[in-house]
């Protein structure tokens, strides 16, 4: 399949281009697009068979539900019950559009294809002036999961997106970098009050100046029992990982660069705060060192991570230790991404 790749400034959205790519999303093809958290593999989501392209083309298990992008906050009630206490609505005056996903009980024109088979549906707003107008043009809700393969990192460039899907779907809208560099915070508003499926951008912190109480699903930090079940089916992959085996390491400054010493002279590689790597002499140990951001700037390492994850295995090492984030605000996210593409393997030095 040949796939069309084609440029668009989000500050002048040359509206040729979107009205093509709708075109391909309203005869069931797929296309990629950016959104401020990462880039998606958008197709109609109230179309069974283009969202059968979408496992597809991703080599993605069809029991993990897609989210559907809308390109109005008032237009989630179109595909989804509000909940009775209102929280949808104070999530959306404060947060949409923007980077939060919401789970709600879905209305029956989703089809279930869309949703894994759930009687619920994740709906999104993305703030992406080119997400939204491909959304407006296309005249459907789009359903679109992150635009990489199944298992490696999400998508933070449209490079990414090529290098992954390239051939195997209609068109690449390739835009700029995304802003966030995570994906969306999701939360679910089924049961009593609001539960934390996943962490992103819009944090604990931020969710609880809105709302009362938030509860956070037990897949967030740790690995889950063979009978506990996720509240996101898509929490229970290994994802967003390198061939090569990471495993992370939590602990004061000297006691991790220690560890590090030592991780080096056996060959291993090592992924930690930029603030470290002055600590290694250089000479070939450089190429076996690698940071993803500034020890205090959950921000700026939640915007790396992505990118750095794709550029683990050019290292050349088997395996590789990774500092641990702190796990407040975004840190949050970006410790929840990182302990999956270590396959839960965490190392505390105490
Ligand atoms: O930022 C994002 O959310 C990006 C961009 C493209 O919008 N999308 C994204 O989609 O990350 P995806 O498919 O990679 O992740 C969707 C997650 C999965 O973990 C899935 O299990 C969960 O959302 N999910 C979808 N529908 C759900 C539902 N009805 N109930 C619970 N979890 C759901
Ligand atoms: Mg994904």
């Amino acid at each position: 399949m040949l796939t069309k790749i084609c440029r668009v400034d989000e500050k002048r959205i040359d509206s040729r281009v979107i009205e093509e790519a709708a075109a391909f999303i309203q005869r069931g093809e797929l296309v990629a697009f950016p959104t401020e958290t990462v880039y998606g593999l958008g197709a109609n989501g109230l179309d069974e068979r283009a969202c059968a392209e979408i496992y597809r083309a991703k080599g993605r298990p069809s029991d993990n539900p897609l989210i559907l992008h809308v390109a109005e906050p008032r237009d989630i009630v179109q595909y989804a019950y509000e909940d009775e206490k209102g929280l949808l609505w104070r999530l959306a005056n404060e947060f949409m559009p923007g980077p939060l996903t919401v789970v709600l009980k879905k209305r029956s024109v989703v089809p279930s294809a869309t949703t894994g088979g759930l009687d619920t549906v994740a709906i999104r707003c993305p703030a992406n002036p080119v997400a939204r107008e491909l959304i407006r043009m296309s005249g459907v809700p789009i359903a679109a999961p992150s635009a990489n393969r199944s298992g490696s990192p999400s998508p933070t460039k449209a490079e990414h997106v090529i290098h992954d899907l390239d051939g195997r779907i209609s068109m690449i809208l390739h835009g700029q970098r995304a802003a966030i560099g995570v994906e969306s915070t999701i939360v679910s508003l089924c049961d009593d009050g609001v539960h934390l499926l996943r962490p992103g951008f819009i944090t604990v912190e931020d969710l609880e100046r809105v709302c009362d109480r938030i509860q956070m699903d037990k897949a967030v930090t740790r690995k889950l029992n063979e009978n506990e079940r996720p509240m996101a089916p898509g929490m229970k992959y290994r994802h967003y990982a390198p061939e090569t085996e990471l495993v992370m390491i939590e602990g004061e400054d000297d006691k991790v660069l220690d560890f590090f010493d030592r991780s080096l002279e056996e060959g291993c590689g090592v992924l930690c705060f930029d603030e470290d790597v002055r600590h290694f002499s250089s000479g070939d140990r450089w190429k076996q060192v690698d940071s993803y951001g500034s020890r205090g700037d959950a921000l700026k390492q939640a915007n790396l991570l992505f990118d750095v994850l794709r550029r683990v295995d050019q290292m050349g090492v088997e395996k590789v230790y990774v500092r641990a984030p702190l796990r407040d605000g975004v840190g949050l996210a970006v410790f929840n991404r990182l302990i999956k593409a270590c396959s839960y393997q965490l190392i505390r030095l105490e």
